[in-house]
């Protein structure tokens, strides 16, 4: 049952207002003045304050500032004489929730009432899901148990902290957009919005309009105006995905919101200023393109101030035991998975072209085919266990006893041949070299019986 602080000097209003509310369910406490008025909200929790304007010695303003001094979550509504609505209108600007104007009926005062709990629900819901999201990306959601990606974090966080333009560059599957995130979120700007454009997944015509808007007329198929993704994010933080793929022109207007944080909607002339973060990321290897003159010079080192660069997964695979718990649990939902340590070793020895997008799928699929609870050697797909088997199959053993290059290139030629059966050009098609070649290395590692 919600509770309310009915205040008002008129004990009459106050009598029968209290008795309206009781029938519809509300707990009722009035009080005749402000000074009564604040003991009460002193004395017990209300969900809801209604107080009068005009009163002797305390007003309404007062106690409404009196009270948003210790509480904000409390719903205020103010009641106001007729033709006093400019006293209204600051009640509202100091914190009340709404106003109702004598006289007024009960159907009134129970839609007010509605009405501003409706709107105080939404809020709190709002907060809630903001807050998720940013528990969502916070940094300690990722995995990063390797040096590498300890030191990348580090460096995500003080960027995070700063203004500055971030370049984040990894293979496919590498996490960037994970990262991505997690910077805006622990950005100074994590309660604006952080908006996403995936520069290759819109066709080319309509990038320039996705990223800065057009007016209406500006190309056929523009029947009104719209905003872009730039000013959607005014205050907050775009995040440009695949920027490898922008076509020269978009760079040159990219550079100059960059620089200028101004640009211009297509089709018009009146240029529009924001306030916007950039992050920006790319699979390819940007400075590439630059040398093959295909991303601007100037563009590039604007956006490369502070590059982060995600290791392949391969490069550190001591982390895959604990992505494979992380995403375990994320699958399993309740079930308790485990993994054979079997699997493990099979993993980290996988060289994952996919990255952890590859291992994360794979977990998902494992935990959705095991029947036992268990994930093994079963649950995994053909392209991996064989890989594995390629690699114990091989004669080479290199930890354990330590063995020359050349001892190496015999053994792989002996093992090709023999699967073979002795056919050299085959076997010379199988190492990718050409057969003269292979007949050569044969006789210099003196194994032209072989
Ligand atoms: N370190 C990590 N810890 C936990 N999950 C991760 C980590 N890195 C990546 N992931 C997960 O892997 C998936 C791929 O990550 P993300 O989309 O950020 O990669 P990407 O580098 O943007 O890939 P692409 O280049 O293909 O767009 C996501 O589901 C992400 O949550
Ligand atoms: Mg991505």
């Amino acid at each position: 049952m919600k509770k309310v602080l009915l205040i008002d000097d008129d004990v009459n209003l106050c009598k029968v207002f209290a008795h309206q509310l009781q029938k519809n369910n509300f707990e009722v406490i009035t009080a005749h003045n402000g000074k009564e008025a604040l003991e009460q909200f002193q004395k017990q929790e209300f969900d809801i304050v209604i107080t009068d304007i005009q009163m002797p010695d305390m007003n309404g303003i007062q106690v409404l500032k009196e009270i948003r001094r210790h509480n904000r979550s409390v719903i205020v509504i103010i009641i106001t004489a007729y033709g006093s609505i400019d006293n209204a209108l600051e009640a509202c600007r100091l914190g009340a929730d709404d106003y109702i104007t004598k006289p007024f009926g009960q159907e009134q005062l129970l839609f007010i009432i509605e009405k501003t709990m409706r709107w105080r629900r939404l809020q709190q819901e709002n907060t809630q899901l903001k807050q998720e999201l940013m528990d969502k990306h916070q940094f300690d959601n990722m995995v990063a148990r390797s040096a590498k990606m300890e030191d990348m974090l580090r460096m995500a966080m003080q960027v995070a902290a700063s203004e500055a333009t971030v370049l984040i560059l990894g293979e496919s599957g590498t996490g960037k957009e994970l990262v991505a995130k997690a910077i805006h979120y622990n950005s100074p700007r994590k309660d604006k919005s952080l908006v996403t454009v995936n520069c290759p997944s819109v066709p080319d015509n309509l990038l320039e309009s996705e990223l800065f808007g057009h007016v209406r007329g500006a190309f056929t198929g523009a029947v009104k105006d719209r905003k872009g993704k730039f000013e959607s994010a005014d205050g907050g933080t775009i995040f440009l995905d695949e920027i490898g793929d922008l076509r020269e022109e978009l760079q040159a207007k990219l550079l100059r919101v960059l620089q200028e944080q101004e640009f211009e909607r297509l089709g018009d002339s009146k240029p529009i200023r924001v306030n916007v973060r950039v992050i920006a990321a790319t699979n390819k290897d940007l400075d590439q393109l630059r040398r093959e003159g295909k991303f601007r010079d100037d563009l590039y080192y604007r956006l490369s101030v502070v590059p982060i660069t995600i290791p392949p997964l391969r490069e550190r695979t001591e982390e895959i035991p604990h992505l494979v718990d992380f995403f375990v649990n994320r699958y399993g939902k309740d079930r308790k998975i485990e993994v054979d340590t079997e699997v493990l070793s099979i993993l980290q020895k996988y060289d994952w072209p996919g990255n952890v997008r590859e291992l994360e799928n794979l977990i998902e699929r494992a935990a959705v085919l095991t029947t036992s609870g268990r994930i093994t050697k079963e649950n995994l797909p053909p392209d991996i266990t064989k890989q594995d088997a390629q690699v114990q199959n091989s004669t080479v053993n290199i930890f354990e006893e330590g063995l020359s290059l050349e001892e190496v290139e015999k053994r792989v030629i002996l093992e090709t041949l023999q699967k073979t059966n002795g056919n050299r050009s085959e076997a010379a098609r199988l190492l990718k070299i050409p057969r003269h070649v292979l007949l050569y290395r044969l006789k210099k590692l003196g194994m032209e019986r072989s």
